[in-house]
């Protein structure tokens, strides 16, 4: 049954789980995860303890960007399965107590979909969806301004007519295969409120919206240097957080607050600094946006504790709830981000692939500090988002051959960066199936992305009766999260010092040693420990407990 009992809204204090759906769980033997897999594995979510699942886009798509160029928004990719399906599926999970949140595309579409196709004949009202724009120099042979695309390379793309003669430039701001819709168009306007719509009436309880704060360009297109990267995004260039994208929430919120119950949203907004975070929270905005600092702050209490202060800064600003993510499909997972030495400065991806060759990954430090991060995290109020396999505790796959990566980031990236494929490696479930049980037993495809040997180590079969597992750590942490720390929203901290924090939240104090040597802990019931070993009444190095304090 869904959880309605107390006075906060469902959303406030969920732990939702990442649901990367061609990882996740192949049902029929194709090597691609798909519905028929995460139908089957709905049991084990709900056991898990989580309160609902975010599914990365499962619509029609060629699979440029894993889903994200969208051919059609109100269907299935055929290769997970159908509509009636995805109805299933909804259903099942409402029934199991998990609520569904699904993935808007809104940036762009894929080169695929119809109305892209339709400008690329001519068609006059589909082209006045895109950007298209002409070339600058003698014979517009110049992209129209100097932008370059997230991925790398410019984000401007000739078009070339049938007889050979050159046209004129979309903008893309990712790939090619993705040309940003221009949100000037009251029909693109309109046609997403229809989409919302097409998946709210089936049952979908929420969307989390992709690239939230880069809908709207100034329309001056100036060319800007600013920074393009595709997790830290700056409102000096034009492209991103316009002010007009926030007219377009406040219809969005309108159409949410019009079903019973209200559908909700989390906005994924790479923007820089609180006060405009905030923006995007306000009351007739959206629900929720993700806190990304802890995807990139080293493990060290000193660094941690200021992120907590800032994110909650932010929420105060327009009083709404945080919303905390240590891992997704975009980053270095987090087990390897912590398997090297950590920096003083945020750990962007990119930086952290490159440094790979030259230093070793310690994945059993990497670990015992995510086990630390995790139940840090888990803590705090507000929202949590967890990644599929991070309850697995699984690392980064950095060895992939060239010739299986599948992500444009490394074809396009300008500087080496090999993606993000290794964080997207299909899921070991363990038992007799494929791929570590990824697929079926009599698979007739390997995966999609292929899985390292020995992956079975980490599969849900090999932790589950173990009770020293990440598996049994992320299960006891959402059990007690959901009995002590449900609803409560007194934060306070207890202390803070270079190397251990400690908060208290509810009945609940929570004490994070990032240092090497144990810490003398205060009186109290300890409720759950990441690690052990250290003397009765200290907390030893890279560790964090629960102490239960009345
Ligand atoms: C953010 C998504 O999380 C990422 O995977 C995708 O490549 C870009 N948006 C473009 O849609």
């Amino acid at each position: 049954m869904l959880h309605s009992d107390s006075a906060a809204p469902w959303w406030a204090d969920a732990a939702v789980y990442q649901v990367y759906i061609r990882s996740f769980a192949d049902g029929d033997g194709d090597g691609v995860g798909d519905l028929a897999g995460l139908r089957a594995r709905i049991p084990y979510l709900a056991e898990l303890g989580v309160d609902a699942i975010w599914i990365n886009p499962w619509y029609p798509s060629p699979q440029a960007d894993g889903g994200y160029d969208v051919a059609d928004f109100r269907d299935i990719e055929p290769a997970y399965g159908t509509l009636a399906e995805a109805d299933l599926l909804i259903a099942e999970a409402h029934a199991a107590g998990l609520r569904v949140i699904l993935d808007i595309v809104p940036n762009h579409t894929s080169d695929q979909h119809a109305w892209f196709q339709a400008a690329l004949a001519g068609d006059a009202a589909a082209r006045a969806r895109y950007l298209f724009r002409p070339g600058k120099g003698e014979h517009g042979e110049l992209p129209p301004t100097n932008w370059k695309s997230v991925f790398g390379g410019p984000a401007w793309t000739r078009l070339v007519h049938p007889d050979g003669t050159p046209g004129e430039w979309y903008l893309h701001l990712f790939a090619p295969a993705q040309p940003d819709l221009d949100w000037e168009n009251a029909e693109v306007r309109a046609e997403f409120e229809e989409i919302l719509r097409f998946w709210f009436d089936r049952g979908v309880d929420g969307f989390r919206v992709d690239v939230a704060h880069g809908l709207v360009k100034d329309q001056s297109f100036a060319d800007a240097d600013g920074p393009m990267g595709l997790l830290r995004n700056d409102h000096t260039h034009p492209a991103w957080d316009n002010d007009g994208v926030h007219e377009i929430y406040r219809g969005w919120r309108r159409v949410a607050d019009s079903y019973d119950p209200p559908r909700i949203f989390v906005a994924e907004a790479w923007v820089s600094g609180n006060e405009r975070l905030a923006r995007y929270l306000r009351p007739d905005e959206l629900h929720t946006a993700f806190q990304f600092d802890f995807l990139g702050v080293p493990f060290s209490a000193a660094a941690m504790a200021p992120v907590v202060d800032s994110a909650r800064d932010a929420v105060a600003v327009a009083g709404g709830t945080t919303t905390w993510v240590l891992s997704n499909h975009d980053v270095v997972r987090h087990v390897t981000r912590y398997a090297r030495s950590q920096p003083e400065h945020y750990i962007d991806s990119a930086w952290d692939r490159r440094r790979w060759a030259d230093e070793k990954a310690d994945l059993d430090l990497g670990v015992r500090r995510a086990r630390a991060a995790t139940l840090f995290v888990l803590a705090l109020p507000g929202t949590v988002y967890l990644y599929q396999g991070e309850e697995l505790g699984l690392p980064e796959v950095e060895e992939i051959p060239d010739e299986a990566r599948r992500d444009p980031v490394f074809q396009m990236s300008t500087d080496g960066d090999v993606g993000r494929d290794g964080c997207r490696i299909p899921l070991p479930w363990g038992g007799d199936g494929a791929a570590s049980g990824f697929s079926p037993a009599g698979a007739h495809a390997a995966p999609w992305l292929p899985q390292p040997a020995g992956w079975e180590r980490f599969s849900v079969t090999a932790q589950e009766d173990d009770p020293a597992s990440v598996l049994s750590l992320y299960r006891a942490a959402l059990r007690l999260r959901r009995t002590y720390l449900r609803g409560a929203t007194d934060f306070a901290w207890v202390h803070r010092s270079d190397d251990v924090v400690a908060f208290r939240v509810g009945p609940v104090e929570v004490w994070t040693n990032t240092g090497g040597s144990p810490v003398p802990l205060p009186a109290g019931e300890v409720l759950l420990a990441s690690a052990g070993g250290a003397p009765d009444g200290f907390l030893p190095g890279a560790a964090t407990a629960w102490l239960h304090r009345s």
